[in-house]
């Protein structure tokens, strides 16, 4: 790994397509950072040969090998810190994390949520917006705090609902978005333009009050 380059280690436990989103995204230049290592708790997560095919170095935590949280999140520590990883980027990663392993990298672990928090956190986010009668839905990056899905919002995108949609296609057009967006952040969060300051987020200096939002 080339020093000057701030390194990111992700998380995933599926598909990875966030992660492949980032991949791209370092690629381009349009993320200043190199993906260090990808950590899966899933040995069957597509993301493993995304990172594969882009070289880059991948881990297998598989959870039920641990005969808890604190000592799987232990053995993620000890793996994810041999990479010496200026922020930690959770891409679908399926774990619900303890609070030791949250504040070991407070201010540079970031989550990606399908929904517009703090509109519904946990699963199934796209249907549970279409049965709330929503007009809007859309995406949010977060930094993470011990309470799932409700650590400080920094950047949403959100669309509107089509008439009709399905969650399956709402899945899809929030998944594109989500593409967008969190290369953006954690773009911005290795700039310092985005941090997590003594009272909260902040962006260029100031304080963060209100996520940045994208309408799309
Ligand atoms: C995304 O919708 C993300 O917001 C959520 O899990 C999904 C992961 O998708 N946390 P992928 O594995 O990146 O394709």
């Amino acid at each position: 790994m080339s020093a000057d380059k701030s390194s990111i280690v992700v998380l995933i436990s599926g598909a990875g397509s966030n992660l492949q989103a980032l991949i791209e995204a370092c690629n381009a230049g349009r993320i200043a950072g190199k993906i260090a290592a990808v950590i899966s708790n899933n040995a069957q997560a597509y993301g493993l040969v995304r990172a594969k095919e882009a070289r880059i170095p991948t881990h297998i935590i598989t959870h039920t090998a641990y005969s808890n949280r604190l000592t799987f999140d232990q053995a993620l520590i000890q793996q994810i810190d041999c990479y010496t990883p200026t922020l930690v980027v959770l891409a679908g990663f399926l774990r619900v994390l303890t609070p030791e392993f949250i504040h070991h990298y407070q201010g540079r672990l970031l989550n990606i949520h399908p929904s517009l928090l703090p509109k519904f956190p946990g699963l199934d986010t796209h249907q549970r917006a279409l049965d709330a009668g929503e007009n809007v839905h859309g995406a949010t990056v977060h930094f993470v705090t011990p309470e799932l899905d409700s650590g400080p919002r920094v950047v949403q995108a959100q669309l509107d609902i089509i008439p009709g949609e399905t969650a399956r296609s709402l899945a899809q057009r929030v998944l594109a978005l989500e593409h967008s967006i969190y290369p953006l952040a954690i773009q911005w969060v290795l700039e310092g333009r985005l941090k997590m300051g003594h009272n909260g987020p902040e962006f260029d200096g100031k304080p963060l009050t209100t996520p940045i939002v994208f309408n799309t």
